[in-house]
């Protein structure tokens, strides 16, 4: 296998006008992590906070030193890399925050408009290859004294750029735009033209203000290509060697129509991400077991029904189904998708049992099944898997796919009793409906199933299984275990042997130095093996509302890039033109 690639992604303050767009950019951010690239995820000040903080500064001093003033307005990109990295702490994704101080960047010239000339790669390098993400506020760095500088108005683009450059990364800066424009989409008038691509020269000559123009010019001498971009959006503005090419501008197209079928832990979580992109989507109905139930105050009682069936015959273009259980679920999903609907599951029980059969009938009837959250909240592990398959010859997959039993053995050994720790754990949201699946291992089992089927193509049935639970641990052991430097962990795999694939869940004592030791509380690790003796390994929080929600909703944005992207195509053929090449003064 080799190394994952690294995209950097610069967040700027058009896309964090305030504190409430940062799961926005969480969703963005783990739209990369799912397809294995780990990202570096520059981000400036939320918007206004930097001339807020200049026009302080001009208050108690009208000519400030340089230096103290950079130090000043250099808290407000870490402000936003403090605000960024607690809200992928909420969705599961694990992330380091790293200054500039930590990954030697260095500038030179004015204080305030410094030009980057230094930076550890290795040092960033380095935090990759332990966290999917770090977070890392632009526009700052430091003098060869060490003391704080700033690159300019609008220099997290800059800083963006010279790390990509650095380590020889894909660069996306995104913006509250879907690419550049041969005039501001904002202005009133005919809808101007989006390019597709665009050389150095002619965006600076049209992207000045969206593009800080020394970050251009700083990629025009590098030669280094970058795209430019929406949040969550499938297509960029390729800014590089051109030529440049222009697309004649389509409205948006029709919002997404999702029928959401539960409202618990995970359906409101999903329900309130889908309600904060009223521009990708249209709610149609939510289906609950019962309507007496005390719900969130946000949750608008028209859209309730205790109709599934009802709900599922409203037009609608994709079905999300978060009721658990089995049935109706399994008929529903199977209904929806012979209907034209593209469904969307985090229902495990029903995926390990009849997933393959779902397949075939979404395949047989042009329509996407997605199950992303139905394994680990937002550890990516299906598609961990589904890409392990695809990179050769798995031979072995392991991991702790239950954050439940993994937070009752972290508190247990801790000193809390059994139920205890259990009645925390349904307390936060991550036991199953039954926590006797949980305990039982059967939840890891079921979990055990569907990464086979990704990873090897094997169809195990239940009893192919080998399961053993935690509840008959004795906690006096594993307390003693851990004071000797010993972790218990209930820990799911499977290997090949011959064509046989032997699978197991158990509880296994593991060095508490070693990787599946350091998984703790709800977090999860999968680890796949190679032939070749190489390995995938990603980490996720496995349990809860709002990993779980980030996975279901990672695949609702999929269904709508698809959506997007089909009705983009069905125009393009046509529509691409050879930009006129323009005089750039
Ligand atoms: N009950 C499960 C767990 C939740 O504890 O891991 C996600 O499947």
């Amino acid at each position: 296998m080799s190394q994952s690639s690294i995209v950097v992604l610069k967040l700027g303050s058009s896309v964090l006008p305030d504190a409430t767009h940062f799961p926005a950019v969480v969703h963005e951010i783990y739209r990369h992590v799912r397809m294995g690239q780990r990202v570096i995820a520059v981000v400036s000040a939320v918007g206004g906070a930097t001339n807020r903080m200049l026009a302080d500064s001009r208050t108690v001093n009208d000519a400030p030193e340089p230096h103290a003033l950079a130090e000043l307005l250099g808290l407000g990109e870490r402000e936003s890399a403090l605000l960024l990295a607690l809200a992928l702490e909420r969705a599961g994704i694990p992330a380091v925050r790293l200054g500039p101080e930590a990954f030697g960047l260095v500038a030179v010239g004015d204080p305030l408009d410094s030009d980057p000339q230094a930076i550890d790669a290795d040092a960033l390098r380095a935090a990759l290859a332990e966290h999917a993400v770090a977070v890392v506020p632009g526009f700052i760095a430091l003098d060869a004294q060490g003391r704080s500088v700033l690159l300019g108005r609008g220099g997290s683009d800059l800083s963006a750029l010279f790390i990509a450059a650095a380590l020889g990364a894909d660069c996306r800066l995104i913006k509250d735009v879907d690419g550049i424009y041969e005039r501001d989409p904002a202005a009133a008038g005919v809808p101007p033209r989006r390019f597709t691509a665009i050389s150095w020269h002619d965006a600076l000559g049209v992207a000045g203000r969206l593009v800080q123009p020394k970050a251009i010019g700083f990629a025009a001498e590098r030669r280094l290509a970058f795209d430019v971009a929406a949040l969550g959006a499938a297509h960029a503005t390729r800014v590089g060697a051109g030529p440049s090419t222009l697309l004649v501008h389509r409205p948006p197209g029709r919002r997404l129509r999702v029928a959401l079928f539960g409202a618990g832990t995970v359906g409101y979580g999903v329900y309130r991400l889908l309600a904060a992109h009223p521009e990708h989507f249209e709610v149609v109905g939510v289906a609950v077991r019962g309507l007496d139930t005390p719900r969130p105050a946000d949750l608008p009682r028209a859209l309730l029904t205790d109709d599934p069936w009802a709900l599922l015959a409203r037009p609608a273009d994709l079905v999300v189904e978060l009721l658990g259980g089995e049935e109706p679920a399994t008929a529903l999903m199977a209904r929806a998708l012979e209907a034209g609907r593209d469904v969307v599951t985090a229902n495990k029980p029903v995926v390990a049992e009849h997933g393959a059969l779902l397949e075939a009938l979404a395949a047989r009837h042009g329509r996407r099944l997605a199950y992303s959250a139905s394994v680990g909240g937002s550890l990516p592990a299906v598609e961990l898997a589904r890409a392990a398959a695809a990179a050769g010859q798995p031979r072995a997959l392991e991991g702790v796919l239950n954050g439940t039993c993994n937070y009752i053995l972290d508190r247990v050994a801790a000193g809390a009793a059994f139920a205890d720790a259990l009645a925390e754990a349904q307390r936060l949201g991550y036991a199953e409906a039954d926590p006797a699946q949980d305990l039982s291992g059967d939840d890891a089992a079921a979990k055990l199933r569907i990464l086979a089927r990704a990873a090897f193509g094997a169809e195990l049935g239940r009893e192919a299984v080998r399961v053993a639970g935690i509840a008959g641990l004795d906690a006096v052991s594993i307390r003693a275990a851990a004071a000797g430097g010993v972790a218990t962990r209930l820990v799911a795999g499977c290997r090949l042997g011959g064509n046989v694939l032997e699978s197991e869940v158990g509880p296994r004592q593991v060095p508490a130095s070693g990787a599946l030791a350091q998984v703790r509380g709800e977090w999860n690790l999968l680890r796949i093996e190679f032939e070749d003796g190489t390995e995938l390994v990603a980490r996720g929080k496995g349990a809860g509302r709002w990993p779980t929600a980030e996975a279901v909703f990672a695949d609702i944005m999929d269904a709508w890039r698809a959506a997007a992207t089909a009705a983009a195509a069905r125009d393009a053929a046509t529509d691409v033109h050879e930009a006129p090449r323009r005089a750039v003064a």
